[in-house]
């Protein structure tokens, strides 16, 4: 079974939630794919899109390069929903106007809406959305009703029913649009058509069938980090061909406490898997020994973890693909979108091409993070391998300011342990999107019993961030971190002193190297 005979277009205009409208369309059941603006009529009616959605973008639709899409796209009869720019563009390239206003529209607003429009249908006549633009529509094409209005939008939402065209101004992907995902539904079920097809149920049959088909009798070879995306590709690969799945989990000790141990047992144990379980601790720490800059540790790892895998795949003889984690957010990022994108790290993983490969398998190319998860959850993975929070290829090594000792992987890692078993005993887990403990290379004074001690410094760091890229400090209650400090002082040797990192990123970083 093709799941995948329906299928939304969202436009890519360079606005900063391009990536989240394409993941709301897939949380509505319907396979979407993001692509640059500049895609032509042609290609789309080739493609079989169902529908299109111009996403939002930074520039004025008057600046003149500003980004317009190829006119015939109206003529397709393709339903298309222009969101904030989309919107805006809509309106000009039809002949309407748009105008500047002297203040941005930010943040919450009330919308009056009409709820006999395709979009509002079902939805209040007056809820709240998430506004952020200077430009508005002043005066609709011919043919358009408004279907929404605000206090400073004349067109809040406007829609041409006859030709199915929509436009809104606000963000229907944002959470403070309190009926956002209603209004899109109605977009994809009721003017698109679409039947919410699009399940991690169906994906995960379907995928294993595809790559049962693609490797034959073939062998395949797979990096496994036990982190959820190298866990998923693995699992779907070894449920197509089982044995012929060959996974090398190279451990170079700068994992958190016992994460080796866990990860060759749910492999191995639970699932059967041909797994080698290279342990490597020596060899990183004498190449890392005495390096105190953090990108020269990074490179030192990276290129470490590299040579470790190309001497255990050698012993292996030929091998025909390698497969790989790879996710959607990673193929958009490297050149697909549009948006501009500040992406400064590559996971240890990656690997070189030219390491002999007949090809590359990447199961998970077309998926979000969340719908790798749930894939996860399908295959039986365990949950705390599924919810694990994203961990740096260098690992701890990042962790601990200045140089690596064995003794310092010791004290961070039973700090870090604690950290997260308080976290979730108090359910703080599924809240906080990342959270760690730092050996921060800080020794300071301190006095336990009747002596002085002159010992180091814990900095824990919790984060919470939809995208990684801004992240908030978390409000831990107090308790909690009063609990994790008491625990780290009485069980961890040779610390004295836990502080609470709250900075945000920016202006710092979520890891403190
Ligand atoms: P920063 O510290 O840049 O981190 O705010 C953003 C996210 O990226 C992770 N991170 C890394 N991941 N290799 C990785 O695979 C790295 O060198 C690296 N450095 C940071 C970090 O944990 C956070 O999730």
């Amino acid at each position: 079974m093709e799941i995948k005979n329906e299928s939304i277009l969202i436009m890519d205009f360079g606005g900063q939630y391009s990536q989240l409208i394409a993941r709301r369309v897939r949380e509505c059941n319907v396979y979407c794919e993001l692509k640059p603006y500049k895609i032509t009529a042609e290609e789309i009616k080739k493609a079989g899109y169902k529908g299109i959605i111009f996403t939002g973008g930074p520039n004025s639709t008057y600046d003149e390069n500003a980004p317009k899409c190829d006119p015939e796209i109206f003529e397709l009869g393709i339903p298309v929903l222009g969101i904030c720019y989309g919107a805006q563009l809509m309106a000009l390239m039809l002949g309407g106007k748009v105008n500047s206003s002297e203040v941005k529209e930010y943040g919450k607003t009330m919308i009056e809406c009409n709820t006999s429009s395709l979009i509002f249908h079902s939805a209040k006549t007056r809820n709240v959305c998430w506004m952020s633009h200077t430009d508005y529509i002043s005066e609709v094409p011919h043919g358009f009703k408004i279907t929404a209005i605000s206090d400073d939008c004349p067109v809040a939402a406007m829609e041409d029913i006859t030709k199915n065209l929509f436009a809104m101004q606000f963000h229907p992907e944002v959470q403070h649009t309190n009926e956002g995902m209603l209004y899109l539904k109605n977009f994809l079920y009721n003017a698109c058509g679409c039947t919410a097809e699009w399940k991690m149920s169906s994906f995960v049959t379907d995928t294993i069938a595809k790559l049962k088909e693609k490797i034959g009798d073939k062998k395949v070879l797979c990096a496994l980090s036990g982190g959820v995306d190298s866990s998923v590709a693995a699992l779907l690969v070894h449920k197509a061909v089982g044995k012929q799945l060959t996974c090398i989990f190279v451990d170079h000790g700068l994992l958190r406490k016992d994460e080796g141990d866990q990860v060759e047992s749910v492999f191995r144990k639970q699932f059967d898997m041909n797994l080698i379980r290279v342990n490597a601790q020596e060899r990183f720490l004498s190449k890392l020994e005495g390096v105190t800059e953090p990108e020269k540790k990074r490179k030192i790892i990276g290129e470490e973890f590299i040579r470790v895998f190309e001497d255990e795949s050698k012993k292996l003889g030929k091998m025909d693909y390698l497969c790989q984690g790879t996710i959607y957010p990673d193929v958009v990022e490297s050149g697909v979108g549009e948006a501009a994108v500040i992406k400064s790290h590559h996971n240890v993983g990656g690997l070189p091409e030219d390491i002999g490969f007949e090809g590359i398998i990447e199961p998970l190319r077309d998926l979000f993070k969340d719908e790798v998860r749930q894939a996860g959850l399908e295959l039986g993975i365990p949950e705390f391998l599924v919810w694990r929070q994203p961990f740096p290829g260098p690992g701890l090594a990042i962790r601990i300011m200045g140089d690596i000792t064995e003794e310092k992987l010791e004290i961070l890692k039973d700090a870090d342990a604690i950290m997260r078993e308080e976290f979730i005993n108090n359910g703080l887990n599924k809240s906080v999107n990342q959270y760690f403990a730092v050996l921060t290379g800080i020794k300071s004074v301190g006095v336990m019993g009747d002596g002085r001690t002159y010992d180091n410094t814990i900095a824990l760091r919790a984060v919470t961030t939809s995208d990684f890229m801004t992240a908030d400090w978390a409000r831990v209650p107090f308790d909690v971190l009063e609990k994790i400090s008491n625990r780290i002082i009485n069980e961890v040797k040779c610390v004295n002193r836990i502080v609470y990192d709250i900075t945000s990123k920016p202006p710092a970083t979520i890891e403190w190297e």
